[in-house]
């Protein structure tokens, strides 16, 4: 259970909400990693995942930077609704979007918009520590009035010459002059701030088409993508030429499938085509789930039996899968499976 503590103001349409756990526990994660948070909507349990923006460099308390998108009905939720002290559940910190699983001498981090927030906090991390890595901190913004954290990263930039940060706006705002780079990124940019980055290893994080356009600039150029990492809590734009060759497993829409949830003593028959999560769903079983398409981890059930079909986008490890779990969201039951839940 998480209690807010504060509630900052980062631009018009983005805060940071800050937590401390009720038995004023320390945090432990790794700069880059998301909660997933369970609201009460309208009576409802809806939840969502937040990377967090916080470094656990400062573990006694933890933040999420949130920006209210208009179609957002969680986000509006929480800039609208949620006042200090108030609490709220979370599960987690999960994921493995961290510079801690691609340790680098140099790394090249770019972000756009509210996707800013793994960037932010693994950049914070490596501040705090003293750690004399090579960044470059590229961040696109709509227009400098949208640009998050703007005076602390010229902070860290400027007392670090390890840390170069660069912005780019889409056009300016009538606020005051602007004189970084206008236009959305490009290659001529990219090269500007960044010389050396086909040395570096990229994270990326932002919507689903700004994270597109940047591996086409980087495919482009020739880069070596096993140096690129990004993450994203929209849906995945999948290219044909991308989507993975799943053809050693033919899904069947009309084949009959059960599955039997244990604990609950539920079981059901649904056709392969659906996830176990629909499966539960259709016995009025509520499995918690939050992004529905295998990043989160949030869905995460033990299989006891039975084979699954299992297409994620990261919201698991391999030793979690060997130890027989799945996630629902994203798992198609081939045959009878038997889930414990
Ligand atoms: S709900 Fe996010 S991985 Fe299943």
């Amino acid at each position: 259970m998480l209690e807010c503590v504060m509630i900052l103001q980062d631009t018009h349409d983005v805060k940071t909400f800050c937590f401390q756990t009720t038995d004023n526990s320390w945090f432990r994660y790794l700069p880059g990693q998301f909660i997933t948070i369970e609201l009460e909507i309208d009576g409802k349990p809806v939840l969502r995942t937040y990377t967090l923006s916080s470094s656990p460099s400062r573990p006694l308390s933890i933040s999420i930077t949130v920006k209210a998108n208009k179609d957002g009905y969680a986000s509006r939720w929480l800039h609208e609704n949620l006042k200090e002290g108030d609490k709220i559940k979370a599960h987690g910190p999960a994921g493995l979007f961290t510079l801690h699983n691609h340790m680098a001498d140099k790394y090249l981090f770019i972000s756009g918009g509210a996707g800013i927030t793994p960037t932010l906090s693994m950049t914070r991390w490596l501040f705090d520590y003293g750690i004399h890595t090579d960044v470059h901190f590229i961040h696109c913004a709509r227009t400098p009035s949208d640009i998050i954290a703007r005076r602390e990263l010229e902070s860290m930039s400027a007392r670090v010459s390890d840390i170069k940060v660069a912005f780019a706006c889409e056009e300016p705002d009538p606020y005051g002059a602007w004189t970084g780079y206008t236009g959305r990124l490009n290659q001529l940019m990219l090269e500007l701030i960044s010389p050396d980055y086909q040395d570096r290893e990229i994270f990326c994080c932002g919507p689903a088409p700004f994270m597109q356009a940047v591996r086409d600039i980087l495919n482009a150029a020739g880069f070596n993508m096993d140096q690129y990492h990004e993450e994203s809590f929209d849906a995945p734009i999948i290219e044909e030429e991308d989507r993975p060759d799943h053809d050693d497993v033919i899904i069947d829409d009309d084949a009959k499938s059960s599955v039997t949830f244990t604990k609950s003593k539920k079981d059901t028959r649904v056709q392969e085509s659906d996830t176990i999560l629909a499966a539960a769903k259709k016995t009025g079983l509520h499995i918690p789930s939050a992004c529905q398409f295998g990043v989160c981890g949030t869905c995460k059930v033990k299989k006891i039996s039975g084979e699954v079909h299992m297409v994620h986008n990261g919201g698991i490890t391999q030793e979690q899968i060997d130890d027989g779990y799945v996630l629902a969201c994203c798992s198609n039951p081939l045959g009878d499976v038997v889930i414990d839940f």
